[in-house]
């Protein structure tokens, strides 16, 4: 690993820091049909450093942990940690993550450069059940009972703000569930 300070994040730098927003919205699989939970949250994305993969791979990366609570009782609901990480010579981006149900994933995409005249950063990152590249894991029973069949994640950020809209595609109580979060924070 190198040391944070002589790492440069390429386009993860400005997600550095502590986030908090309270205009969250979930739609969430229930047995007789759909949840729809109001939350707000806090994010915390903090540097991990450089990384050297079989004396060939540069990374860097900043690791980050998700609090999410329901604004109907204040209680934590969902708690999620993972890395970002950048490969510059690639241009590729890695989200992984775990989340305390027995399942987690790591999903990639590229990233090339903001579009002309836009200050802020797009991302967007995918992973499925059966992709050969980035690839969701669970345990036997979420397998058998709600399997997370894919996931993808576009999060803007920049200028002090921070959005993103999450889809799980989840297959339970028979049917294919459409999972979603989205959220809008500013910088705790
Ligand atoms: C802001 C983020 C998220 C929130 C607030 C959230 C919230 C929820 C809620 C409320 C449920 C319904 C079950 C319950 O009441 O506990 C649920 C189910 C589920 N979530 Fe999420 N979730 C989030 C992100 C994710 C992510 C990132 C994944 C997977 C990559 C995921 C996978 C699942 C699965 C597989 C279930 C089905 C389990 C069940 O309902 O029994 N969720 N989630």
């Amino acid at each position: 690993m190198r040391e944070a300070s002589d790492v440069d994040f390429g386009p993860l730098a400005d997600l550095i820091g502590e986030w908090s927003g309270a205009a969250g919205t979930d739609v969430a699989p229930e047995p007789d049909g759909k949840e729809i939970n109001p939350y707000f949250e806090t994010i915390t994305y903090a540097p991990a450093g450089g990384v050297r993969n079989a004396d060939s791979q540069s990374l860097v990366a900043l690791h980050y942990r998700q609090t999410v609570r329901r604004k109907s009782n204040g209680n934590v609901f969902h708690d999620e940690t993972g890395y970002w990480m950048w490969e510059a010579s690639t241009a590729t981006v890695m989200h992984s993550l775990t989340i305390p149900r027995g399942v987690c994933l790591l999903a990639g995409g590229k990233y090339s450069g903001a579009a002309d005249g836009d200050s802020r950063t797009t991302i967007e990152v995918s992973a499925t059940a059966d992709d050969d590249q980035w690839k969701i894991i669970e345990s036997p029973f979420m397998r058998d009972n709600a399997s997370t069949v894919s996931y993808r994640q576009k999060i803007i950020f920049g200028n002090e703000t921070l959005s993103y809209r999450q889809t799980m595609m989840v297959d339970i109580y028979g049917t294919q569930f459409e999972h979603s979060d989205e959220n809008t924070l500013s910088r705790a």
